[in-house]
Parts: C-alpha cells; structure tokens; sequence
C-alpha cells in the first residue's frame, strides 16, 4: 500500500484573474496564447515540478472559471488533489484575499504569484519557500534597477533623479507566514500593488532576496513577444541536431468504446457536453494512437506493455500522464520525436473548430510537431454506426545528439 501523502504546509496562490488590459488581446491575459499553450498553463509548470507537496490556489476570472479548470486539471494530472480554482475579484488584491480563504488547514507558509510572470522557474520556487522558512517574514525576490530612475511631476517636468542604489524591481513569487499575511489582508484599508506592500502598511517587515530576469511579468505585446522568443530558444525541435541522425518511423492505433456517462478527454482535451469513453483511464484514443506510434518507433513496445491496466494512479489519467512518460523512456533509450501526425476516426465531436487547439496541445507535450486530423467512415463499422472512435498515429523520430566523448561542462 502507498503511504498517504502528507498534508502540504506550502500554499501557492496564483492569480489570474485580471483582464490583461495593456496586453491588450481578446481574452484575458492568463488564457493568452504562449507558444501553443496558455499564459497560466505554462506559469504553473514550475509548481507542479516542485519536489515537496503543495497546495495549489488558482485564481481566475468568472468568465474562465472552467478554461482555468481544464488547464489546472491538465497541468496537474494525477496531483490534482490539492489543487483548486476560484474567482477572483476587481482589483489583483480582492483576487489574492479570495484565494487566502481557500486555504487547508494544514497550510504555514503562502507564496502569492502573478501567472503573469510566466516563465519564472522552479529554482526561484523554491529558494523563496527556503528563505521564509529562515527568515520567519516576509521575503521576495527583486533586481537591481539598471535604468537612471527620475520623479516626474504631472506637467511632465522632472523633478530629481533617485538613488538607483536603494531600489529593486520586486517581482513574485512573494513568501509570507501564513498567519502574517492573512492578518495584512483583514486589516487592510486601501489597494496595494503587491503583498509586500500590503504586509509593510500592517506594521510587518519584508526582507527581499535576488529576484530572476526570467520571472518578469508580462505586461504588454512587447514582453509577450520576447516571452515567445525565449521559449523558441528553448524549444529543442528548433534546434538543427550537430550531425545527421539515424531516423526511425513507428506507427500505433487505439480504439475506445463511447461511454455516456463519462465526461469526453480527446486529443488532450476536455470537450464539455460531449458522451466520453470508456476506459482504465480517460479513453483519450488520439493520445494513446499517439504514444503507441512513439514507443513503437523507438522499438519500446506499445502503451499497454508500459502502462499496466490496473494501476490505481491512471484511473481517469489524462493525455500529459501518458503522453510525458512516453517522450521520457524515448528521451532515456536515446530518441527525440520529430514529428507526430495522428488521424480521429469517429462521427463526434466535431473536430475541425478545435484542431488548432489540439495540435498545440500535444506538440507542447510532446515537444515537436504533432498533427492532428479528423475523419468519419460514412457510417460504416462501430466508428459508422457511433459507437466508438478510433485513432491511427505515425511518428518520426531521430537519435538525439549526444554530447562529444570528453566535452566538459
Ligand atoms: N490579477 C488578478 N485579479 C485582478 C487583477 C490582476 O488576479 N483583478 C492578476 C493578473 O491576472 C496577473 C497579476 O495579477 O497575473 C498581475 O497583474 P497585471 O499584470 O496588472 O495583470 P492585469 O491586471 O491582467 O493587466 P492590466 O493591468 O494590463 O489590465
Ligand atoms: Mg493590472
């Protein structure tokens, strides 16, 4: 029997709930797009990889309550448990004060992050989560301010220049006790920009630690442009291999019987208001197709040799379980995949509206392109008459490079 996990004494609130209106997009700005996945989907990778239990607070605007609830459970997979979303509020204040009151028990120390600094990482994390843990206060990262810093009046005239030496640019995640910062909120009498602020006005002090370029807030098209460029530098598909490598094909179907009484996960995708299938897990036959033609490349065996039936933990498991996994164990047997094509064989739902959608999803996932078309079969076979889909997938994948025999660090 697995031990129960312990009740997590970090709590991470992450608000999302603005409208982003200097980025000035469509949507609110945590569900912006960033390189083929959301703004929040990507702020939360660095709290799911952490390597002690946490609670996870997901502040989001009532219009997106349920894209939050998709990404949260997405992201999370298995670890879903201590997860939750709520609303948020009209000021970035109200929204962190609606996340407090979701707090466990259990919970003693609290960051408070901005989904908006997408790519802040894990190191930054957890360095903050021991600092508090020392310091017993308040303590946030910041940087040097590099700008020469003037105070301005309203008629644009400058004023004086101000000591650059004493600034920092403060970013978050910001650590607190629990107790402290919980009392700052209760007392507060007027909106802050940031929770430092809010503690200092309380009679509390702050310490601040170095803060991480990476973590800086997007704010306008401008920094969402450069957030695309860093994970573009990133994005190991987008890097030429030193050498030409050895290249291999493979090829997998799956196949999943309609179940009405189950919510639908396709293409690693909750479709909302559609019949589901069954399965041990959630029947996501694209997903499956796809591993299976991943694994089948890289001379792996297929899903059900990998991933036993039976295993409690992928009980309504979702594609990111599956579909990480598989890209490991070819990562760890020396492949990178390459290319992904997978074709839905079924009458519903209706795929076109949400291919694009799909394809950047999986090719997140994955970590290449991935291809994903529909098709029906003239209502032939139990594909025909509606009674299941199925899905046929063909990967490319390449030996990854590996570095020179002797190159050092
Ligand atoms: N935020 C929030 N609730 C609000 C306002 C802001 O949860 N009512 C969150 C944002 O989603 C963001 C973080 O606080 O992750 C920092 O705020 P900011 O960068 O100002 O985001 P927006 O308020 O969305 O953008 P803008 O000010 O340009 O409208
Ligand atoms: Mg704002």
């Amino acid at each position: 029997m697995t031990p129960p996990t312990p009740a997590p004494r970090v709590a991470i609130i992450v608000v999302a709930a603005g409208s982003g209106t200097r980025l000035g997009e469509p949507l609110p700005k945590a569900f912006v797009e960033l390189d083929g996945r959301s703004i929040l989907s990507r702020s939360l990778d660095p709290i799911f990889g952490l390597a002690d239990p946490v609670q996870i607070v997901v502040v989001a605007p009532l219009s997106h309550l349920d894209r939050a609830r998709d990404i949260v459970m997405l992201s999370a997979g298995s670890a879903s448990d201590a997860c939750s979303v709520v609303v948020g509020g009209d000021s970035r204040q109200a929204s962190v004060a609606s996340g407090l009151a979701a707090l466990l028990p259990s919970i003693e120390i609290v960051l408070v992050h901005d989904a908006a600094r997408a790519l802040a990482p894990g190191a930054l994390f957890e360095r903050l989560i021991a600092e508090v843990d020392i310091a017993g206060r308040g303590v946030i990262p910041g940087l040097a301010v590099s700008d020469t810093i003037k105070r301005v009046d309203a008629s644009s005239t400058v004023l004086e220049t101000v000591d650059r030496s004493q600034l920092s640019a403060v970013q978050t995640p910001q650590a607190f006790p629990r107790s402290e910062l919980v009392a700052a909120y209760e007392a507060a009498d007027r909106e802050f920009t940031d929770d430092a602020a809010l503690i200092q006005h309380a009679g509390g002090s702050v310490a601040i630690v170095d803060g991480d370029p990476l973590a800086f807030k997007i704010t306008t098209p401008w920094d969402l442009r450069r957030a695309h460029q860093l994970l573009a530098e990133r994005s190991p598909s987008t890097r030429p291999p030193a050498s030409a490598p050895a290249v291999r094909t493979g090829v997998g179907i799956d196949a999943h019987a309609l179940d009405a009484t189950q919510p639908l996960w396709l293409a690693g995708l909750f479709w909302p208001g559609e019949a589901g299938l069954a399965g041990h897990s959630d029947g996501d036959a694209v997903a499956h197709a796809l591993c299976d033609a991943l694994l089948s490349a890289a001379g792996l065996g297929d899903i059900g040799g990998i991933f036993g039936v039976d295993d409690p933990r992928l009980e309504g498991a979702h594609a990111d379980v599956f579909v990480l996994e598989t890209v490991r164990l070819l990562a760890v047997a020396g492949f990178a995949p390459s290319n992904v094509s997978v074709q839905l064989v079924g009458n519903r739902p209706r795929f076109a509206p949400r291919k694009r959608e799909a394809e950047q999803r999986l090719s997140a996932l994955v970590g290449c392109a991935v291809s994903v078309s529909a098709t029906t079969t003239d209502s032939m076979g139990f594909t025909g008459r509606g009674e299941g889909v199925a899905a046929i997938a063909t990967a490319l994948i390449v030996e990854a490079t590996r570095p020179a025999a002797g190159s050092g660090t």
